[in-house]
């Protein structure tokens, strides 16, 4: 069996890695892989940091189509992603999460005739304002397996017509990458280098259009986060989408001892500060599931959420920028319960996604 897999931004890496390992450990069903990389993300600290920590071996194609509008990364990514798939003439294209890399070559394989299987399906917002809502929309809506993290997800398509048949709950492929990474991450050294003690900080990632991308929000983000710091420390790595509005919009940044504002960290920085802080604020998808996971506290700063089992059984919830401080002080008082993990989030989600491909070959 031939399996293209695809990747193009930061958090498709921690999904695609445990399917490799799962694909190189089966001695039993000997299949081709071909990793392609559309070079959406292409800094060393938003992608090349992920291949090493996580073991990725190097693209055997990368497509380099870079940033740009979402038509034109949509395009370009189409464009450069249809020879490949003619050359190669995979069995399976396997898509992870919702980015414009995933909806794209999910589009193009479909219309050569060529089986899609989703990693991370059924997932929804309800929110048609995220990019990301449309790119899970419309791949769910093409490919031919939809694998799914969890309950929620299978029910969110059924309600859209989507046949039993091509649905599959194999859980939640990140907690793999999770699980096998989490000792190398309890010796990352980002803690002790910033000075801060286990519980003792909150750790930030907000890169969101919705946060993000208008000049008066994200003044009254960091205006929040100055306050925070007065609190407890706060750890904030700085996506390069924020980075460069806060530069458009001309917003001070100020680095001090109490607010650490950082580049992108890796991989293993990151899960140890997810594990170690006394809460964590973000607007990340796979932050949302980290937390739950590693039952660290979690406001999401959205209004919406398409991992809602994080909210109902895990240790997210959903705030707003007036409602920040209470949701803050009920952390720090203690009166928020550890939460449960979700059905499958269990390390073994890649070796069912991969019983699936072999079973509907
Ligand atoms: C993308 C995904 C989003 C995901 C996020 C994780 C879509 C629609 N969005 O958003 O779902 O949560 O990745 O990071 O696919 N840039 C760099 N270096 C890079 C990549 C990007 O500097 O390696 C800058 C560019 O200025 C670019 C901007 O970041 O214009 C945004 O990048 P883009 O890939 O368009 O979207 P993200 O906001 O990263």
């Amino acid at each position: 069996m031939k399996i293209l897999s695809v990747v193009g931004a930061r958090p498709n890496f921690m999904k695609i890695a445990p399917l490799i390992k799962a694909i190189n450990k089966d001695a039993l069903h000997p299949v081709e892989h071909i990793l392609v990389h559309t070079g959406q993300h292409y800094d060393q600290g938003m992608s090349n940091v992920f291949f090493n920590e996580l073991g990725i071996p190097a693209p055997d194609i990368n497509l380099q189509i870079g940033s740009g509008s979402h038509a034109e990364q949509t395009a370009r990514v189409m464009l450069a992603f249809e020879p490949v798939c003619i050359e190669h003439r995979p069995d399976w294209v396997v898509v992870v999460g919702d980015v414009n890399s995933t909806m794209a070559c999910t589009l193009v394989a479909s219309k050569l005739g060529i089986k899609v299987a989703h990693v991370e399906a059924g997932l929804r917002s309800f929110d048609r304002t995220m990019p990301e809502e449309i790119n899970r929309i419309v791949t769910d809506a093409l490919a031919d397996i939809l694998l799914t993290p969890s309950a929620d997800a299978n029910e969110n398509l059924k309600r859209e017509g989507v046949p039993e048949r091509r649905i599959r709950l194999v859980g939640n492929i990140m907690i793999d990458a999770l699980v096998a990474n989490l000792e190398r991450a309890r010796q990352s050294k980002l803690m002790a280098e910033l000075g801060l003690t286990r519980m003792g900080f909150a750790y930030v990632t907000l890169h969101r259009p919705s946060n993000v991308d208008d000049r008066a929000r994200l003044t009254q983000i960091m205006d929040a986060l100055d306050r925070l710091a007065g609190k407890l420390p706060v750890v904030f790595p700085i996506h390069p989408r924020t980075r460069g509005m806060l530069e458009e919009f001309n917003i001070p940044v100020r680095h001090e001892t109490n607010l650490k504002l950082l580049g992108p960290i890796g991989y293993h920085d990151s899960l140890c500060l997810t594990e170690s802080a006394r809460f964590v604020l973000t607007d990340s998808g796979g932050i949302q599931e980290e937390s739950t996971f590693l039952r660290t506290p979690c406001l999401t700063l959205r209004p919406n959420t398409e991992r809602p089992i994080t909210v109902e059984i895990g240790t997210n919830k959903l705030t707003r920028l007036d409602r920040l401080w209470t949701d803050i002080e009920e952390i720090l008082q203690d009166r928020r319960s550890p939460g449960q993990i979700p059905m499958y989030w269990d390390g073994g989600t890649a070796e069912r996604v991969l019983l699936a491909l072999l079973e509907t070959a």
